[in-house]
């Protein structure tokens, strides 16, 4: 290839993609991100009625299922057979289907080929799980981005609620007119449940046969805890 890939990985709400962003602009590449891949296969299993468990169906699934991931400002847009699907692949269903169909071998075959093709030219900031362990274990730079498991579910939290409300607010008008000290509790209930599910999907990825989530032995490990964005994106900079 003529260009270099940058290949980031690590577990959910660690500010994956904030980062590729930011340096796919810094750098003029493109930023591919992978998990809207997994979720765009898993919105389709939803519609189609399929067991998230059994692989062979949804390999079956997968022959016929064109994904293309188009960058934008900020991510990518995320098409599934034509149809821009960006939003709805970041709801809990489909989010908590693109853990679970990702564990399938064969499957993330078929994903990780596809993955290579894209970034083929290099050029690319290619974010996701297993990208400098296996999809691009040849990539000239490889970081993995963590953080402590409160900071990422109370990220997490902040990226989602904005949705999350106005979802919510579509569904039951009481929750725009309640009082303060309700808001807070229902919030509050809200951000426990979503770091519960952050911590499932982190468990799955971490302990999956194949390709699990962890460090390349060649990555920077860039631990964001106690980092301001400003400073995570700085030091990014100085590893590319
Ligand atoms: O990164 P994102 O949250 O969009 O990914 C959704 C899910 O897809 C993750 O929870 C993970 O299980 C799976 N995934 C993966 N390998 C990747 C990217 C995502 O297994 N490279």
């Amino acid at each position: 290839r003529h260009r270099p890939v940058i290949a980031i990985d690590g577990p959910a709400g660690a500010g994956k993609s904030t980062l590729a962003a930011h340096l796919a602009r810094r750098f003029g590449f493109l930023n591919l991100e992978t998990g809207a891949m997994y979720r765009a296969l898993a919105l389709k299993a939803i519609e189609n009625d399929l067991s998230f468990d059994e692989e062979a169906p949804l390999l079956d699934l997968a022959a016929y299922t064109r994904i293309a991931l188009e960058p934008q400002a900020e991510g990518n847009r995320v098409l599934l057979d034509g149809q821009d699907v960006s939003r709805r692949v970041r709801e809990a269903d489909v989010t908590a289907a693109a853990s679970k169909v990702s564990v399938h071998p064969r499957l993330r075959a078929w994903m990780v080929q596809q993955q290579q093709a894209l970034g083929a030219g290099g050029g690319v900031v290619m974010e996701g799980r297993d990208i400098g362990t296996a999809v691009f274990p040849d990539a000239e730079v490889k970081i993995f981005l963590d953080a402590a498991p409160e900071v990422r579910g109370d990220r997490r939290y902040r990226q989602v609620t904005p949705s999350f409300q106005k979802f919510s607010g579509d569904y039951d008008e009481s929750t725009t007119s309640a009082p303060d000290s309700q808001v807070s509790e229902q919030q509050r209930i809200k951000q426990e449940g979503i770091i519960r599910d952050m911590k499932e999907r982190d468990e799955r990825d971490r302990n999956r046969a194949e390709s699990p989530l962890q460090a390349a032995v060649d990555a920077v490990i860039l631990d964001s805890t106690t980092l301001s964005l400003d400073e995570v994106l700085a030091r990014a900079e100085q590893i590319v």
